[in-house]
């Protein structure tokens, strides 16, 4: 039996974690923690889980297999070191952390404890990275020079005045909540890593007319008390440039009078992709290629799958088979230096250097 503790069990615990994990055969959720007591007492009830903590210290002294962070950004590099530490292995909710640093001393005490480090990143498991993935690899695309991510908003502030819109606990706004998914997402399925150059810019437009945008879903936040303020940036850009010459373009907005929806793009020097929004199915995903001189597009099918569950399920799988997480080291570092060279370029007023 493996014993998961879960730090921190707001929206993605109770959406996705928690009844994930229970659904695998020989896996226990024994054990929660929240600073939050009301949140803690109802989801200890809803899922059925016997132990309950208010400090997560204390709960990852206790005898568990693996812990689960899906706390506030700012703790997840000191709860994943001290839980690694502790004997546990780690699925770390994305964005990973908020500086290289952290990220750097999180693969540190991987090396130094040996145990399973693993980033979640939900959109890995899904039909179309997995598709695109393997063509990237057979070389189908060739080259791989351009890429686009883009995660847009038109009115969608996650937890308005909640941790979310908090500098200090997030780190950061739409670009460390939702860009790091298409950053990740584009990256990983080009295999490429190593950014050198970044530049970016952030924007405040919406503090004044902020829209909370639902998430996390309203009956997750028991006993929640939103009193923060808009301290992050409602709508980030940056252009980035890569060891090998390669170029990413990523957006990611809450809030912005814009096309909304998440959407990739690849250009290969023998093909390139367009990954659409998944939930506009009229919109395929679509490879632009050239079949013996003849342009042409093609619409793979692409498989359906529980991205959640089956992300779980190979974190469980890493610590059985002691298999390699999904997620690398150079892959991870790479979207938090990103990420940071964002933020940081933001504020110089200048390119970031790696
Ligand atoms: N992978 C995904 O698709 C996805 C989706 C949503 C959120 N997330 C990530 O998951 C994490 C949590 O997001 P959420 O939407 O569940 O937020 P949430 O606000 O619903 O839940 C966070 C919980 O952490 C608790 N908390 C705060 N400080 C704590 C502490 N020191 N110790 C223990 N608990 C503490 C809060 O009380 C809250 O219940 C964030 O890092 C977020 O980026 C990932």
């Amino acid at each position: 039996m493996i014993k998961v503790g879960i730090i921190g069990v707001g929206g993605i615990s109770q959406v996705a974690h928690i009844p994930n994990f229970q659904k695998i055969e020989n896996v226990k959720v024994e054990a929660i923690c929240d600073i939050n007591e009301e949140k803690l007492n109802y989801v200890a009830e809803k899922f059925n889980i016997p132990k309950k903590f208010t400090d997560w210290e204390k709960m990852i002294e206790e005898n568990l297999d693996a812990v689960v962070i899906c706390s506030p950004n700012v703790y997840h590099a000191i709860q994943a070191i001290k839980s690694m530490e502790n004997g546990k292995h780690v699925l770390c909710e994305k964005p990973i952390c908020l500086t290289v640093e952290e990220a750097e001393n999180i693969f540190k005490t991987v090396e130094k404890t040996k145990k399973v480090f693993m980033g979640a990143f939900p959109r890995r498991f899904l039909g179309e990275t997995i598709i695109l993935k393997k063509l990237v690899e057979d070389g189908f695309f060739g080259e791989i020079y351009y890429l686009k991510a883009s995660y847009l908003r038109r009115r969608g502030i996650p937890g308005l005045g909640t941790w979310f819109t908090s500098k200090k606990l997030a780190g950061g706004g739409p670009m460390m909540d939702v860009g790091v998914h298409m950053i990740d997402m584009v990256l990983y399925i080009a295999g490429l890593t190593e950014p050198k150059i970044v530049f970016g810019s952030t924007f405040e437009k919406f503090k004044d007319k902020a829209v909370d945008g639902g998430w996390p879903p309203i009956d997750t936040r028991k006993g929640d008390k939103p009193i923060g303020k808009m301290e992050v940036e409602d709508l980030a850009t940056g252009f980035v440039k890569f060891s090998n010459g390669a170029v990413l373009f990523v957006e990611a907005s809450w809030a912005g009078n814009s096309e909304v929806g998440l959407k990739g793009s690849l250009f290969g020097t023998k093909a390139g992709a367009q990954l659409p929004d998944p939930i506009e199915s009229k919109n395929p995903v679509r490879i632009y290629a050239e079949t013996n001189g003849v342009i042409s597009d093609i619409i793979p099918e692409i498989p359906k799958m529980d991205s959640y569950f089956e992300e779980v399920k190979h974190f469980i799988e890493c610590i059985i088979e002691g298999k390699e997480p999904i997620t690398k080291k150079e892959e991870i570092i790479s979207v938090v230096k990103i990420i940071e060279g964002i933020y940081k370029s933001a504020e110089k007023n200048q390119p970031i250097e790696y």
